[in-house]
C-alpha cells in the first residue's frame, strides 16, 4: 500500500543543497506568474522546497495552503517556516483529492514532485478545479520518465508529460503554456476552463 509514498524518513533528501541547482524553485516559480496577495495552494508540500520560496512571492498580503498526508513532513516544514519567520502559511494534514478548502478560494495550485505518488489523478484533479477560481492556473511537475537519475523515483514510477496532460485536458484545464523541460523534470501550467468537457 503507497509504495509509491516518499518516506518521511528520507525527508533530508528534499532540502540537499545540490537540488537547487538542477531544479531551482525561483525558475520553476517563474512560470506561475505568482503576485503579492496571492492564495496559492502547495499540495505535497513535503518540508516546504517550494512552500517558502512561494510565501516569499505572495508577501505578507498573501496566504499559502501547504498540504500534505504526511504529519512528519509537516511538523519539520512548520519548524522551518518559524526559522523563517514566516506566518502567511496554513500548514494543512489532508489528502489531496480532500483539501477541505472553500471552492473558488486559490489562485494557483502547485503540485511538485508528488503526480506518481497518487493513486487517483482524476480525483486530485476534481478537488484543484473546485479550489481554483475561475481561470486560475495548476502547475504540475514532476520526474521525467526519459532521463535516469540514481535517487529519484524507481523510472516504471514516473508518469510521462503527454500523459499527465491528457489527464488536465480530461478534468476541464487548458494548456496554457508549452511543456517546459527541465534536467530532470517536466512542467505543466493549466488554466481552469469554464467549463468541462463534455
Ligand atoms: C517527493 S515529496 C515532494 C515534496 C515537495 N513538493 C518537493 O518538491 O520538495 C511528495 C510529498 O507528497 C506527499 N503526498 C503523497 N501523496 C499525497 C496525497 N495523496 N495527498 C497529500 N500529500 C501527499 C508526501 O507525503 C510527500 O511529502
Amino acid at each position: 500500500m503507497h509504495e509509491r509514498r516518499f518516506r518521511p524518513s528520507q525527508m533530508h533528501r528534499l532540502e540537499d543543497p545540490d537540488r537547487l541547482a538542477w531544479l531551482p524553485p525561483a525558475e520553476v516559480l517563474a512560470h506561475l506568474s505568482l503576485q503579492p496577495g496571492y492564495t496559492v495552494a502547495d499540495i505535497g508540500a513535503g518540508t516546504g522546497y517550494f512552500t517558502l520560496p512561494i510565501a516569499s512571492a505572495v508577501g505578507s498580503a498573501g496566504r499559502v495552503l501547504a498540504v500534505d498526508v504526511s504529519p512528519e513532513m509537516l511538523d519539520r516544514l512548520r519548524a522551518r517556516l518559524a526559522e523563517a519567520g514566516l506566518s502567511s502559511v496554513d500548514c494543512v494534514e489532508a489528502e489531496a483529492s480532500a483539501t477541505t478548502f472553500p471552492a473558488g478560494s486559490c489562485d494557483v495550485a502547485l503540485l511538485a514532485n508528488v503526480w506518481h505518488e497518487f493513486d487517483d489523478h482524476a480525483a486530485v484533479l476534481d478537488e484543484v478545479r473546485r479550489i481554483l477560481r475561475p481561470l486560475g492556473r495548476i502547475a504540475l511537475l514532476d520526474w521525467r520518465p526519459d532521463v535516469e537519475r540514481h535517487h529519484g523515483p524507481p523510472l516504471e514510477h514516473r508518469i510521462a508529460p503527454d500523459v499527465a496532460a491528457a489527464s488536465l485536458t480530461r478534468a476541464g484545464f487548458r494548456l496554457a503554456q508549452p511543456l517546459v523541460l527541465l534536467p530532470y523534470s517536466w512542467l505543466l501550467i493549466g488554466a481552469k476552463e469554464p467549463s468541462r468537457p463534455a
